[in-house]
C-alpha cells in the first residue's frame, strides 16, 4: 500500500466547502431517471449528460471529486479525452463505483446484502491505470418493525469492512456507504437507534479488518423521519439526531463525512447539511456532501436529452453545487434558493 497515494487523495477529497458528486448510476439506475424526464437511456445520452455535468465551467470550485460508474470509465468527452483524465485536467479527482449490487440475504425478511468482492483488487488494479483514485461500495438497510436484523447488519458491515481494506491495499481510498433508506413511516428516533446500530457495527468491522480510518470517507445517510412519517423533522431536528449519532460511532480520526441524499429533496439536503455546519463550528470532521439526486434533479430536468439545454442545465447545476458548497461551512441561506448567486 502506498500511503502516500492514499494521503495526497484524502486530502483533496476533505477539502473544507467541498464535496463529491456521485454520478454512478448503474445503467439501470439511470435509465429510470431518464424514463422521469422522459429522454431515453443509450450509451451515447449517458455520456453526453455525464459530459455536461463534468465540463460545467469551475465545478471544481465546489467538486473535489465525482464518481463515475465503470461505463463512463472508457468513454470520451465531446473533446476526445476520457472522462478521468478531463477530470484530472479539471482539479477533480475521478472515483470509482465498484460494488456490484444487491442480493437477497437468505433467511433474513428479504433484506439484501452488497456483493462483489471477488476479484475486486483485480478490478481495483484495472480502475487505478484508468485514473480512479477513490472507490464506493453501498450497503443498504431498510428500516421495518423487524429490520434490519442483526444478520444484515452484521453481513454488511463485513462487506464494507472488507471492500474497504482491499482498496487500501491498492492505494485507493473507500467511500464507505451505509445508507438506511428514507422509505416508509418510522420516526427520526427510529432512524437515530438504527443509525447507531448500523454504525457502530460498520466501525466495528473496520477495526476488525485493520483499515486505516485516517484515509476513508464515510458516506452515511442522515438521521431522518421516513418519507411517510407524518412527523417530520426540521432541519435543526435532523442536523441535531445526526451529530448525536455520528459523535457516538464515528471515531475523529476519520477525516471527512459526506451525506448522500437518499431522496429527500434538493432543498432539504441543503439545509439540512447547513444546519450540521451551523450548530457547531468545531465538528471533528470536515461534514459535507456526496449527493446524487439532490445535485442532479434539476440539470437533468433541464436537459432532458437535448444538447441545446445544455449551458442552462449547466447553470443550475452549478448553482446547486456553490448552494451545497456553502452549507458544507453553515453558510447557506435559505433565501438563497430564490436569487440565481453565480455571477
Ligand atoms: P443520492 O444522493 O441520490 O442518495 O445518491 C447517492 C449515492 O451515491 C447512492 O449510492
Amino acid at each position: 500500500m502506498s500511503i502516500k497515494e492514499l494521503e495526497s487523495t484524502i486530502h483533496a477529497l476533505a477539502k473544507k466547502g467541498k464535496g463529491i458528486l456521485a454520478a454512478d448510476e448503474s445503467s439501470a439506475t439511470i435509465t429510470k431517471r431518464f424514463a422521469a424526464v422522459n429522454t431515453e437511456s443509450t450509451e451515447e445520452t449517458r455520456r453526453a449528460y455525464r459530459d455536461l455535468l463534468i465540463t460545467t465551467p469551475n465545478l471544481n470550485n465546489y467538486i473535489a471529486g465525482v464518481i463515475l460508474y465503470e461505463e463512463t470509465l472508457s468513454q470520451k468527452t465531446m473533446d476526445g479525452t476520457l472522462f478521468p483524465e478531463k477530470l484530472k485536467a479539471l482539479g477533480i479527482l475521478p472515483g470509482i463505483k465498484v460494488d456490484k449490487g444487491l442480493v437477497i440475504l437468505p433467511n433474513t425478511s428479504d433484506e439484501q446484502v452488497t456483493q462483489g468482492l471477488d476479484g475486486l483488487a483485480e478490478r481495483l488494479a484495472d480502475y487505478k491505470t484508468k485514473g480512479a483514485c477513490f472507490a464506493k461500495w453501498r450497503a443498504v438497510y431498510a428500516i421495518s418493525t423487524v429490520t434490519p436484523s442483526k444478520l444484515a447488519i452484521k453481513a454488511n458491515a463485513e462487506g464494507l469492512a472488507r471492500y474497504a481494506a482491499i482498496c487500501q491495499a491498492n492505494g485507493i481510498v473507500p467511500i464507505v456507504e451505509p445508507e438506511i433508506l428514507i422509505d416508509g413511516d418510522h420516526t427520526i428516533e427510529r432512524s437515530a437507534e438504527v443509525s447507531e446500530r448500523v454504525l457502530h457495527s460498520v466501525f466495528n468491522a473496520l477495526f476488525r479488518y485493520k483499515v486505516k480510518l485516517e484515509y476513508i470517507v464515510l458516506k452515511p445517510s442522515m438521521v431522518i423521519n421516513g418519507k411517510k412519517c407524518l412527523n417530520k423533522a426540521s432541519a435543526e431536528q435532523v442536523a441535531e439526531a445526526t451529530l448525536t449519532i455520528l459523535r457516538r460511532t464515528v471515531p475523529a480520526a476519520v477525516p471527512t463525512i459526506n451525506f448522500l441524499s437518499g431522496g429527500q429533496t434538493p432543498e432539504e439536503a441543503t439545509a439540512n447539511l447547513n444546519a450540521m455546519n451551523a450548530l457547531s463550528s468545531h465538528l471533528p470532521w470536515n461534514v459535507s456532501y456526496s449527493y446524487a439526486r439532490a445535485l442532479q434533479e434539476y440539470p437533468m430536468q433541464i436537459w432532458h436529452g437535448d444538447a441545446k439545454n445544455s449551458v442552462a442545465a449547466q447553470q443550475v447545476f452549478l448553482e446547486r453545487a456553490k448552494l451545497n458548497s456553502l452549507a458544507a461551512m453553515g453558510q447557506y441561506d435559505g433565501s438563497m434558493e430564490t436569487e440565481l448567486s453565480i455571477a
